[in-house]
């Protein structure tokens, strides 16, 4: 069991570095899904909505920063709810670290050739998983989403399986970034990072 930490959370300059730092931490200490991220979303008229994706990595955005990158369906209720409304949070929680980072931001689609390159990468049954699973969509039956696998299946039965048009990548670029980590008596250390002017600028916050 990690021993209470104390003294100051430090943030380096680079905010994400540390957020990479914290994931690495979270790896090597063995946590079942260190990269589970709860995305929330909110549609035009603000209604929120949440639920947890795998982060896949840091990769360069349009506005030439660094954003966190999920994969999804572009179909799925989340995909419609950013297309409407690109502003977007993400909620790391690490139980036994005692640590949460919280990120706010707005979302951009990755290229489609990120999003093949991320792809041709996942496991074949989970490329068929992606071709058959018609997202946040009623389906009747588990037997009718194993029939899609099927016919799927016979479909790419050899050679690359192309990544969907309806699948890919979402990049999410942060504009607040806070890292909470836990101490004694609740007096936990809050650090809130906010991009401003071409810069981070941090303040601590009250726990
Ligand atoms: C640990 C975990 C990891 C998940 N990773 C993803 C993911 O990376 N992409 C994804 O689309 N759904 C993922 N899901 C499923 C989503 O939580 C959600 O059920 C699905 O994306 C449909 O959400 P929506 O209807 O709001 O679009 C994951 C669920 C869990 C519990």
């Amino acid at each position: 069991m990690l021993k209470m930490r104390e003294g100051e959370l430090v943030v380096a300059g680079d905010p994400l570095e540390t957020l990479l730092a914290w994931l690495d931490e979270a790896k090597v200490a063995g946590l079942p899904e260190p990269t589970a991220m709860t995305l929330a979303t909110a549609t035009r008229d603000g209604f929120p909505s949440a639920r947890i994706v795998l982060f896949k990595g840091l990769s360069g955005s349009s506005m030439e920063r660094r954003g966190l990158e999920f994969y999804t369906n572009y179909e799925s209720r989340k995909s419609k709810q950013l297309e409407d409304n690109p502003q977007a949070a993400l909620v790391f929680h690490w139980t036994t670290m005692r640590r949460q980072v919280r990120i706010e931001g707005r979302v951009e689609k990755v290229t489609p050739e990120e999003s093949n390159q991320y792809f041709q990468s996942r496991a074949r049954e989970s490329q068929i998983g992606a071709w058959s699973s018609p997202q946040s969509k009623p389906i009747g039956s588990r037997e009718e989403l194993e029939s899609l696998v099927r016919a799927n299946q016979a479909k790419f039965a050899s050679g690359l399986i192309p990544c969907p048009q309806f699948w890919g990548g979402w990049r999410l670029v942060p504009e607040r970034i806070e890292f909470w980590e836990e101490r004694p008596h609740r007096l936990h250390e809050r650090k809130e990072c906010r991009f401003a002017n071409g810069a981070w600028h941090v303040q601590r916050l009250a726990p």
